[in-house]
């Protein structure tokens, strides 16, 4: 496994908005956004792309286009829907899956309660988009899902992360080609599976409470 954690002061400065708890949901919305857009150049890093014949207004040339088949975003629902705006930016040929996942508050096992993807991902590049990776249950789930409809390429694109989180995808996706990229990685967890210092809860600050 890979794992990258951005180092850019805009980065900086828009995850310390994100993480200010009176921040109201429609700027935690556009910033999560435009974060999304710059985490998703460097996990684009390494997409496949194929040599393409264009003629310039001065000659011939070879220039570079995405290779088939297209890759495959995949939000973690709920909060991952925040993500996926600023990833088609950037990536807008992409194809797009749902995965439904929610983390029980006491024992913090994810259940997959919804499932939308392309049946086979044999061959395909995998983005998954998620803002918390706190114990790295859900993600890791979700990578096992993808890995079992032939995805052998996926990048994980998270907000924040916790060490405990990024060893348990690491230990738990061997093997698998596997690439994460954070906007940081904080200290660590508290001991109802918060990050910390964290932002709260994703989900909520994004899309308010559900019942
Ligand atoms: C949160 C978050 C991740 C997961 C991270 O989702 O968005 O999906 O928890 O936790 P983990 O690494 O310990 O598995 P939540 O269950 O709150 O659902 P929501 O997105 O619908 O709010």
């Amino acid at each position: 496994m890979e794992l990258h954690v951005a180092n850019h002061p805009l980065v900086s400065h828009k995850l310390s908005v994100l993480r200010n708890k009176d921040t109201p949901s429609p700027v935690f919305r556009a910033l999560t956004s435009e974060l999304v857009t710059l985490l998703a150049y460097e996990a684009t890093r390494q997409i496949r792309v194929e040599d393409h014949e264009i003629i310039t207004p001065v000659q011939k040339t070879v220039g570079k286009k995405l290779a088939k088949p297209r890759p495959v975003v995949v939000p973690i629902l709920r909060a991952g829907l925040g993500m996926l705006e600023g990833m088609v930016a950037l990536l807008p040929s992409a194809e797009v899956g749902f995965l439904g996942m929610v983390r029980d508050e006491e024992t913090l096992q994810p259940s997959v309660y919804a499932e939308r993807l392309p049946e086979n991902l044999a061959d395909r590049q995998c983005f998954v988009l998620d803002p918390m990776l706190a114990t790295g249950g859900s993600l890791l789930q979700a990578i096992t899902f993808l890995a079992d409809k032939g995805a052998s390429d996926i990048t994980a694109v998270c907000l924040l992360g916790a060490p405990e989180g990024v060893k348990a995808v690491e230990e738990g996706t061997t093997g698998l080609r596997v690439t994460i990229v954070l906007g940081a990685l904080d200290e660590k967890l508290n001991e109802r599976g918060f990050i910390v210092p964290g932002l709260g809860d994703a989900g909520d600050r994004l899309y308010g409470t559900v019942g």
